[in-house]
């Protein structure tokens, strides 16, 4: 799925940007700094298709890149949330804007929702959770950095979140463990993205 091109189609800061809906789509979402471009990144293979930032909040539009040609699939780097410093306003423009493409974007196969491995589901988490829920858009949770923690910790982390998802309205699959810096849970995630374009 990942061995031809992949490029950056465009940042849509509004849905009226959005290229036409005629091929499947996953979304990448989660607080900001969580790893979802270095998720994009390691997953395709690429260094740095996706800008990765140190600076939280710098995305705030979602990112379109096209998977192969003819195109078959386009990965979605959603702009982050739950960072501190952000201005009412802009807090404000992100729920219309992602409860308005999660609700109206047809060829939305998936959404992945990345969760720092360190803290696990915190509220801003579980407020996205009710917006793809409410949404019908189906979930995977991604533990992201695994790498930063102890496997003992990771494991405790992990059997939270799982209990946390097992409470939620709608059945979702299992979590992934991954890390992008060490490649860790990235070709089983493939699969899974590449599964999710074909159902
Ligand atoms: P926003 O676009 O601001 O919402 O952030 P993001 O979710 O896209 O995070 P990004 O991929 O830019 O990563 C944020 C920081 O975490 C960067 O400094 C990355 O290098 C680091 N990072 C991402 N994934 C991993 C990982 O698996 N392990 C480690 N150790 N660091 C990671
Ligand atoms: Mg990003």
């Amino acid at each position: 799925l990942f061995a031809g091109p992949i490029s950056f189609l465009r940042s849509a800061p509004q849905l009226r940007f959005l290229p036409d809906p005629d091929v499947p789509e996953i979304a990448f979402a989660g607080r900001s700094n969580v790893g979802k471009s270095s998720l994009l990144n390691a997953l395709t293979g690429r260094k740095a298709i996706a800008r990765t930032s140190v600076t939280p909040g710098r995305t705030q539009e979602l990112n379109y890149f096209d998977v192969g040609e003819p195109v078959v699939l386009r990965l979605v780097d959603m702009p982050g949330y739950g960072f501190a410093k952000a201005p009412p306003a802009v807090v404000r423009n992100w729920r219309f804007l992602i409860n308005d493409f999660l609700r109206g974007r047809v060829v939305l196969k998936r959404t992945l929702l990345l969760i720092d491995a360190r803290h696990g589901i915190k509220p801003v988490d579980g407020d996205m959770m009710d917006m793809l829920d409410g949404a019908a858009v189906s979930y995977r949770i991604v533990l992201t950095k695994a790498d930063k923690i102890k496997a003992t910790a990771l494991d405790a982390v992990a059997e939270r979140t799982r209990t946390a998802i097992r409470k939620r309205p709608a059945a979702h699959p299992d979590i992934s463990i991954t890390s992008s810096e060490k490649g860790m849970g990235i070709a089983a995630l493939r699969g899974f993205v590449l599964d999710s374009t074909q159902s």
